[in-house]
């Protein structure tokens, strides 16, 4: 059974001599959150503007449920859509910017946009502060209106363009789980950008990882932790040790390296330093090719190996966590 909602074929756009996207292709199931993870400038907005038929696309094409929409307009694309700032009219209270919102869709009598803005403001928990008006809002209750009036249109699907990046890190935290489990739900097929590779990695059941206008990885949190595609992977998501060895790029996880035995190790390192990070222990150290190395213990076992600095440890890095990458030509 094809469980495809969104097509994103062989998408390519230019601003000027600017590559935004090259040959950009994913395909999104139905029901599933997907985000859409990178560095500043990798084209990511572009993606989510080019589905939401804002921007229109040099070539490629977009398929929306099984429905060419490549050129159709924004308004027949039935999505729902928060920015990183909120874009709430000051002058009107929540319940007004989620009407306001539930206007532009004709046919609607006003008793019903009642009930679906009521709906709405409970689904964000904002029923009690729905005649307050933007300002007497904190970032993240400004956040939560935005997603309301999107939600409130009850849209095919819902895109959001780093909707958390604006607030402050525990807001942030909360916001994701909330937004997470409204949009799981609705069961409601939903695009997230973010540069944050943890709000992915907690959130999303699969992630497009992009770089320099290209998809990098596809894949679930897990895959693309643990099994990276690229370099740029490897280094993007997570902690990562990377060095060369006989041409190859290798990359090994903190966690994953083991301390040896001094007779079967495969290399060593000396430890510049060590960092209590609480229930793990971050040990800082020197590779023989001076490339640096850190490992992550538990911290009684650091101190049952009385690590200390200045001292050398024997090194096995374990092949089922060893990512081998061919250096680029
Ligand atoms: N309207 C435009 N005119 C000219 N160049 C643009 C335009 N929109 C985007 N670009 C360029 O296209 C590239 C991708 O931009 P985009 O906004 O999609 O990146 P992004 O991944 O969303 O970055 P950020 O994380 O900073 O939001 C950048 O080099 C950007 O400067
Ligand atoms: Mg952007």
């Amino acid at each position: 059974m094809n469980n495809s909602f969104l097509e994103i074929e062989t998408i390519t756009k230019t601003f000027g001599k600017q590559t935004a996207l090259d040959n950009v292709s994913a395909s999104i199931n139905k029901g599933e959150l997907v985000c859409v993870l990178g560095p500043s400038g990798c084209g990511k907005t572009t993606l989510l503007r080019i589905i939401a038929g804002l921007e229109t696309a040099d070539s490629g094409s977009i398929v929306i449920d099984g429905r060419d929409a490549t050129f159709l307009p924004p308004s027949k694309r039935n999505f729902g859509i928060v920015f990183q700032s909120y874009a709430l009219f000051p002058n009107m209270t929540v319940q007004g910017n989620i009407l306001f919102g539930l206007r532009q869709k004709r046919g609607m009598t006003k008793a019903a946009m009642v009930e679906k803005a009521r709906e709405a403001l409970h689904l964000v928990d904002l029923f009690e502060h729905r005649n307050k008006y933007p300002r007497q809002l904190s970032g993240g209750m400004q956040q939560r209106t935005a997603l309301a009036r999107a939600i409130a249109l009850s849209p095919a699907f819902l895109l959001l363009d780093e909707p958390l990046s604006a607030l402050d890190a525990k807001v942030r935290a909360k916001l994701r789980r909330d937004i997470r489990s409204i949009q799981q739900d609705l069961g409601i097929t939903t695009i997230m950008v973010t540069h944050d590779q943890e709000e992915a990695l907690t959130m999303a059941d699969r992630i497009i990882v992009m770089n320099n206008a290209v998809v990098e990885q596809i894949g679930t949190p897990c895959e693309v932790y643990d099994h990276p595609a690229t370099p740029f992977v490897a280094n993007f998501i997570g902690t990562m040790n990377t060095y060369t060895d006989a041409g190859n790029i290798c990359a090994i996880r903190p966690e994953n390296i083991e301390i040896a035995d001094s007779t079967d190790h495969d290399t060593w390192a000396e430890i510049r330093s060590i960092e209590f990070k609480g229930a793990l222990t971050r040990v800082h150290g020197v590779l023989p090719n001076s490339e640096d190395v850190c490992l992550d213990l538990p911290s009684d076992r650091v101190k049952d190996l009385n690590l200390m600095e200045g001292s050398t440890i024997h090194l096995s890095m374990p092949k089922d966590h060893l990512r081998k990458y061919a250096v680029a030509a």
